[in-house]
């Protein structure tokens, strides 16, 4: 009898904590009771920017091994910082917004490089109707906060957004009454469940989230991968017709439109859940698999919002013509990811054009050989370096050291 010969054991990656989870969890843990112990924290140039805002605020915590301690001050017990820096996060900058609201002592929040160029009234506008006292410098940071007595509203979402609903929920939990908001479609979950996790009463009814007012008290928990980390893995590995088992990666319902998207185009992708505990997490198998272009859908687009310039690329690969509709929202980003995506794409001689928010990408066979511009964008970096695997040479990318905002070692992972 002939012998069959097993099938190669696939690459594996296991991609670094997940960012969103780890700006959580630190506020949280902050502003909680009692102690909170995070297990595989990232440690990015997000990350440190949060560990410098909560010791300006007087939060004190302890790094052993991958275990980080924060020994909460409970929702009234921080101090008044002297200075509040935010770096380039818009999640920590926007979140801790929510948070100041709350606070007896007047702060002013700034920011470093792009973040001084993103929108901060879509956050100031929604809390000043919670009655908090914030200013802005024409809609920018610096966003200055004084203290004011918050009351519960009901809000309506014009555009789905996690930092503007966690910043309100932030905020809630300061106010007197419930405060009830309603996304039009529903953004990552992240807040919610880990609110609900630190015990705070919390509850969603359709798309409306209603948060009783109250204290939090410190938790355990443990940070599973970013999925959007590892999205540039499962892109290289399709773009380059490898298998790969991506490990302990979240699985967050309201992270995976990438998946949902990338399957629809004929991606063999399986995943399978291995751990619920507040966050779902698990593995993604990632088979070679050809691609051919798809419709997405402007609801879609909240569940993929960081992974858009890969998917781009992806499509780029693909059959076919793919539409994204109502992406305008990547306008707001480290950089305006509509430019910055066309001017990747273009670069690499695929034909994409935009009108309205709607991106329409022609997908062709192999890219050109050519320098590109991350526009100090850690995902446009990131989606050049994937797309660097289908051209016909080099892709040089001008400006890739913006990829330690939420992965340091990506060039280095990325290379094995
Ligand atoms: C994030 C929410 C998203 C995303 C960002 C992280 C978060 O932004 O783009 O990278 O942690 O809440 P928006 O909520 O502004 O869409």
């Amino acid at each position: 009898m002939k012998k069959r010969t097993p099938a190669p054991a696939p690459a594996v990656c296991v991609p670094p904590p997940d960012k969103s989870l780890t700006i959580r969890a630190l506020l949280l843990g902050a502003v909680a009771e009692g102690r909170t112990v995070i297990y595989n924290p990232l440690f990015c140039g997000d990350t440190r920017s949060a560990l410098s805002c909560l010791a300006a605020l007087g939060v004190k915590y302890s790094l052993s091994g991958n275990k980080l301690t924060v020994q909460g001050r409970g929702l009234r017990g921080l101090t008044r910082p002297r200075a509040l820096n935010a770096g380039e996060s818009g999640a920590l900058c926007r979140l801790l917004a929510g948070i100041l609201s709350g606070q007896a002592f007047p702060s002013v929040l700034n920011g470093r490089g792009s973040l001084r160029g993103r929108p901060m009234a879509r956050v100031a506008g929604p809390l000043a109707l919670l009655g908090a006292d914030t200013s802005t410098r024409r809609g920018r940071l610096p966003l200055s906060i004084k203290p004011a007595a918050l009351k519960g509203i009901r809000y309506k979402m014009p555009v789905a957004s996690a930092q503007g609903k966690s910043a309100l929920l932030l905020a809630g939990l300061y106010a007197r009454g419930n405060t009830v908001i309603t996304e039009p479609v529903p953004s990552r979950d992240h807040t919610e469940r880990l609110l609900k996790y630190f015990g705070a009463r919390l509850t969603r009814r359709g798309r409306a989230i209603t948060l009783r007012p109250g204290p939090l008290k410190g938790r355990v928990l443990s940070v599973p991968g970013d999925i959007s980390a590892a999205a540039p893995f499962m892109a290289a590995a399709l773009l380059s017709g490898r298998t790969l088992l991506i490990k302990n990666v979240g699985l967050n319902p309201t992270r995976l439109g990438l998946v949902k998207v990338l399957k629809r185009m004929g991606a063999g992708l399986v995943v399978s859940v291995k751990h619920n505990g507040p966050e779902p997490s698990g593995e993604i198998l990632v088979r070679p698999s050809a691609l051919k272009a798809a419709a997405v859908k402007a609801s879609e687009v909240p569940s993929m919002i960081d992974e858009l310039p890969l998917l781009a690329v992806l499509a780029a690969a693909a059959r076919g013509k793919t539409v994204i509709a109502g992406a305008g929202e990547l306008r707001h980003k480290e950089s305006d990811r509509i430019k910055s995506t066309l001017a990747l794409l273009k670069s690499l001689g695929v034909k994409a054009g935009e009108s309205g928010g709607r991106l329409e990408i022609t997908g062709t066979g192999r890219f050109k050989a050519a320098p590109v511009n991350s526009f100090g964008d850690h995902r446009i970096a990131m989606a050049a370096a994937a797309a660097g695997l289908r051209a016909e040479g080099p892709v040089k990318i001008a400006g890739a050291a913006c990829v330690k905002k939420s992965y340091p070692g990506f060039f280095k992972d990325f290379r094995r």
